[in-house]
């Protein structure tokens, strides 16, 4: 059975198209390399030893679309495509509202012409805002304090109108926490160029000596060490519960919403000392205050994708610590 990864060489992608490989399905991406590599379809390739057709090409591309759609007879997407940082978003909302929503519409538009109506969406655990408690369960108000989150949000009700208006559809809106970690192998993984936003990939950077030290963002939060506290997972983890989800879509479950997190939370503190310990190496850093939008705590009740899924973390902070420092160190 053929499916379609939109972004597919990005980090969630990548290890998203291994697990989808190794599951047995016939894997399609289409990806327009502007935040990665085509390298990482051999990678794919190289891990499972199964092919990949790639197309490289952006999904707002009508035409290019069709094209795919055509000549696959594709059963469901996996949407991943889209601009992810959040502070470039509030300086280039434009460009963000354009790529994301625009790439979705394009998409959609699409499947129902070749009625192909099952997807799986990546939206994050940012639509929760400042969430009103913790942990946090897939019903909790939505909201969001910056453009990217905006996208998100937006496009969870697109895609809810969509079901309403056909309930022919079946989507799995799945709300990531915080992916981490690599493969492995040490093939795939996440080392963005420049200063990196998130925390993982600049400890990374810190361990390597690519940068001096890492700026710890406030730590005056009411958490238990004073540190911002997130649900970490193993980017694994998370690719195989799109597997589930995919599964569950195939299977006609009309519009669902997931949250793929641990359930534990860790604070910034936590996973320096955890890093330096499983890789022996020193992370240096200073406090500084806290980054503006930032909240306090955030993880996941993840019971429900376990009841619907039978999906659940099995990956600890100490093997997502090493994969990831594992994938940089192969590839520098
Ligand atoms: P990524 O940047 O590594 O991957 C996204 C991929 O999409 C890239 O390969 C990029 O080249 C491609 N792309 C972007 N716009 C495109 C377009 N218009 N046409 C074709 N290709 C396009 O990001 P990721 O971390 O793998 O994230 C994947 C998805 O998950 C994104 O939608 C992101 O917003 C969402 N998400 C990520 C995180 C996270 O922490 N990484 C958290 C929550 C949600
Ligand atoms: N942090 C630092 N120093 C850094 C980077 C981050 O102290 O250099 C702290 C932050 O203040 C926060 C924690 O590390 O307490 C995690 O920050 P990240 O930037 O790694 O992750 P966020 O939780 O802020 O956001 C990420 C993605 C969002 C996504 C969200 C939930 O960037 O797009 O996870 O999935 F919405």
């Amino acid at each position: 059975m053929k499916v379609l990864v939109t972004g597919g060489c990005g980090y969630i992608g990548s290890h998203t198209c291994v697990e989808l490989l190794e599951a047995g399905y016939e894997v399609v991406v289409v990806d327009n390399l502007c935040n990665s590599k085509k390298d990482v379809i051999q990678q794919i390739e190289e891990i499972t030893n199964k092919k990949v057709i790639f197309y490289q090409g952006d999904v707002c591309d009508y035409a290019l679309l069709n094209k795919i759609f055509a000549h696959h007879e594709i059963a469901a997407v996996l949407h991943f495509a889209g601009l992810k940082a959040v502070g470039e978003s509030v300086s280039q909302p434009l460009r963000y509202y354009r790529n994301n929503i625009d790439s979705t519409l394009t998409l959609l538009e699409v499947m129902i012409k070749y009625n192909c109506k099952n997807i799986v969406f990546s939206s994050s655990a940012t639509v929760y805002g400042t969430p009103k408690s913790l942990p946090i369960k897939e019903d909790f108000p939505l909201s969001t304090t910056n453009p990217y989150g905006s996208t998100k949000l937006y496009i969870e009700g697109i895609l809810k109108d969509l079901y309403i208006s056909d309930n022919d559809w079946n989507i799995a809106i799945l709300r990531y926490f915080n992916p981490i970690g690599a493969h492995k192998s040490g093939l795939i993984g996440e080392n963005p160029n420049g200063i990196p936003n998130n925390l993982m990939p600049y400890i990374i950077k810190v361990a390597t000596g690519e940068l001096d030290y890492l700026n710890i963002y406030g730590n005056d939060y009411d958490t238990p060490d004073g540190t911002g506290v997130r649900d970490y997972i193993h980017i694994v983890d998370l690719a195989k519960g799109h597997i589930k989800a995919l599964d569950k879509v195939l299977s006609g479950s009309g519009i669902d919403y997931y949250n793929l997190g641990t359930g534990k939370g860790y604070s910034v503190l936590e996973l320096v000392q955890t890093f330096e310990k499983v890789n022996n190496v020193k992370v240096p850093y200073q406090v500084t205050s806290r980054r503006p939008g930032d909240i306090a705590a955030c993880y996941a009740d993840p019971s429900y994708a376990y009841d619907k899924l039978g999906w659940k973390a099995e990956l600890g902070i100490e093997e997502m610590c090493r994969d990831g420092y594992n994938y940089v160190i192969k590839n520098k």
